[in-house]
Order: C-alpha cells, then structure tokens, then sequence
C-alpha cells in the first residue's frame, strides 16, 4: 500500500501529485499554457524556467491538500523520459533532493507509462491485459499492457503526433494555441462532410498498409492546400468546416487502427490517454465503433488525461509496490521508448 509523492516536468504543466496504491490524496497543476500562448508553442528554455518558479509551491501545496507530513511518504517519483530536457531536468533533481534529505526511495517514471496509469485511476477494476491508445501533443502509441512494466508497442505515428497535427492546423487557421480544445468547439458547429481530407497510410512492401501505425503531416499538408485553394479563390474561409472534416478523418483513422489491434490481439479494452483523449469527435467515433465489436472504452476524466502528476504517482506507487527503485544517478532524457 505505498503512498507516493510524485512529480511531473516533462513539457508546459507544473505537477505534483500524491497517490496511495490507485486513490488520488491529491493532485495539484500549475499550467503555463497562457505563458507560451503568446508564442504558439512551448519554449523550452521558459518551460525549465517557470517550472524551477513553480515547483516549490506546488509541492507544499500538494502536501497541504492531502493532510500529509513527510513521514506518511513511502517514496517520491519524478518523471525521468521522455520531455523537454531541461524541464525534465527541474522535476528529477527536484524528487531525488526529497528523496535523499528525505531518506525515501527514488523512481523514474517513463512519462507514456503515467499516461497508461491514468486509466487506472478511476478505474479500479481495470486489469492488464488491455490496449492503451495514447494520443498526446507528443506521441500516438497503441500499446498493449501486459502487467506493471511490460509493454509491447504495436502502432505509432511515424511522423507527426494527433495532438501536434491539431496544434498545427490550428496555426494554420489561425487559431491559437493550443490548438486541440479550439479545434474541437469549432468542429461542433461545422460540416464534418464539408472536405474529404485524406487519412495517412504507412505502406507496406507487399503493396498493403500498415493496420496500426499513423501518419498526420500528409493530412495537415493537405489542409494547408485546401486554405491556400480557399483563400486563392477569395472565398471566406469556413473554419468550423474544415476543422470538423480534419477532425473527423483524425477521430476515424485513430478508431480503425485502435479496433484493429484490439480485435487482433484479443483485447477487450481500450484506455485512451493522452491531452487528445479529451476530443469529442474522437469520443464519439471510437464508442460507436467499439460498441459493435463489444469492446470497452475508458476515457479518463479530462484533468487525468492531460498531463499531471497523479498518473506519474499511480505508475510510481505500482512500481514500489512491487519494489523497484530507481538510483540517484537517474538522469533526465528527452527520447526513451517505453
Ligand atoms: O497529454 P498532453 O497534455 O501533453 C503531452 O504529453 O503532449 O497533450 C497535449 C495535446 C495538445 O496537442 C492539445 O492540442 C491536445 O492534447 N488536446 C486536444 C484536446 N485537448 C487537448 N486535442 C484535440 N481535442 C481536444 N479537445
Ligand atoms: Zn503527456
């Protein structure tokens, strides 16, 4: 029954979370999405920043929330991978300072790992085996979970992330950022029939497609076509149009691939994860689609869809359970597969 104090830097949110076995104690983020707003994107080196001003605060936060002093801790948890390595940096050196003035364990937790572990949260009778299907600003897996620590990766992007295609047709549309949550509201006032945008196909060598893996920077080209074809025209360009056509043929190619590798490895579960889990076209259309294959559908609450430390939390708290312990030499590293 560990209880775990984690935290979680790896890109634009400021989280500490403190988790006994699967109950949330508490979960506390500060955001600094109205701090890289102004520049489309997230910059590294004002995330590192912002976390380093956070980080103290949110912590003594997070403990005040759950009613906890330090000797109720079994162990204090940092995502370690993968991220922007300076922030990455402030969260790690952050936990393993705790852990050591503090006399605690230390884990590194794979960031993709708490994004698995956020279905968990709210799910308690969630048992592996399932399929992950993790949609985020950085990544699009389909993993199948074996057991805590064992994952097989059956399909990923080979270019862009869902999350990141969303962020950059809104760029493109001028929409701001980020891009998914504008998207999404347009989408439901506009015409998901309007366009027919193409979905993208990893191309096998015998002639067919690759059933799991994705690709979005053809679909965000296109787009990009579609507004300059638009604008050369001198038409006003109908926005809520093509963001529900992108968002659809998105939400469809995610459902297929995700269905196919449920149905083929024998699954019955699908937890999504990830900032993109929270889109309403991607909702509907796997639940529809997961209903006549009479498999289940897990959503995570939005707040652990997104990144925060509770999933981080989760993952650590299975992890000492079973007692793993991470070293203090642990460093921070952008790229590391699961
Ligand atoms: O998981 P997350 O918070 O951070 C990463 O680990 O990347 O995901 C952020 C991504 C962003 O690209 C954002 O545009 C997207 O999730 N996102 C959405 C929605 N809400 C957030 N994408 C589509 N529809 C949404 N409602
Ligand atoms: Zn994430």
């Amino acid at each position: 029954m560990a209880t775990v104090l984690a935290i979680e830097t790896s890109c634009d949110e400021t989280g500490v979370a403190i988790v006994k076995n699967r109950k949330v104690l508490s979960n506390v983020v500060a955001s600094q999405i109205a701090i890289h707003h102004p520049y489309g994107g997230v910059v590294p080196e004002v995330a590192s920043r912002h976390h380093l001003e956070m980080v103290n605060s949110v912590l003594d936060q997070a403990l005040e929330t759950a009613g906890l002093d330090w000797s109720a801790i079994d162990g204090v948890a940092a995502t370690c991978a993968p991220g922007l390595v300076g922030a990455l940096l402030t969260g790690i050196t952050a936990a393993k300072t705790l852990a050591l003035v503090q006399n605690k364990p230390f884990l590194g937790i794979h960031h993709l790992e708490g994004h698995i572990y956020a279905s968990y949260l709210t799910e308690t009778t969630l048992q592996p085996p399932f399929l992950c299907l993790l949609v985020s600003g950085g990544h699009t897996s389909l993993i199948h979970v074996k057991d805590c620590g064992v994952y097989h990766t059956l399909g990923h992007t080979v270019d862009d992330a869902a999350g990141e295609a969303f962020d950059k047709v809104a760029r493109l549309l001028n929409l701001g950022y980020p891009g998914g949550p504008i998207i999404d509201q347009l989408a439901s006032q506009g015409n998901p029939k309007a366009f027919t945008l193409p979905e993208g196909k990893i191309s096998l060598p015998n002639g067919g497609y690759h059933p799991y893996h994705s690709s979005f920077s053809g679909l965000k080209t296109a787009v990009l076509r579609l507004v300059q074809a638009l604008k050369q025209d001198n038409q006003p360009l109908p926005v809520a149009d093509i963001a529900a056509s992108f968002q659809e043929t998105v939400a469809k190619s995610l459902t297929k691939r995700a269905i196919a590798c449920a149905v083929d490895f024998g699954l019955d579960t699908i937890a999504v994860g990830g900032g993109v889990a929270a889109n309403s076209g991607l909702r509907n259309y796997l639940q529809e689609a997961a209903k006549l294959h009479n498999l289940r559908v897990l959503f995570p609450p939005l707040k652990y869809c997104t990144d925060n430390a509770a999933m981080i939390a989760c993952a650590a708290s299975d992890h000492l359970n079973q007692g793993h312990l991470s070293p203090l030499t642990l460093g921070a590293q952008s790229r590391m597969s699961l």
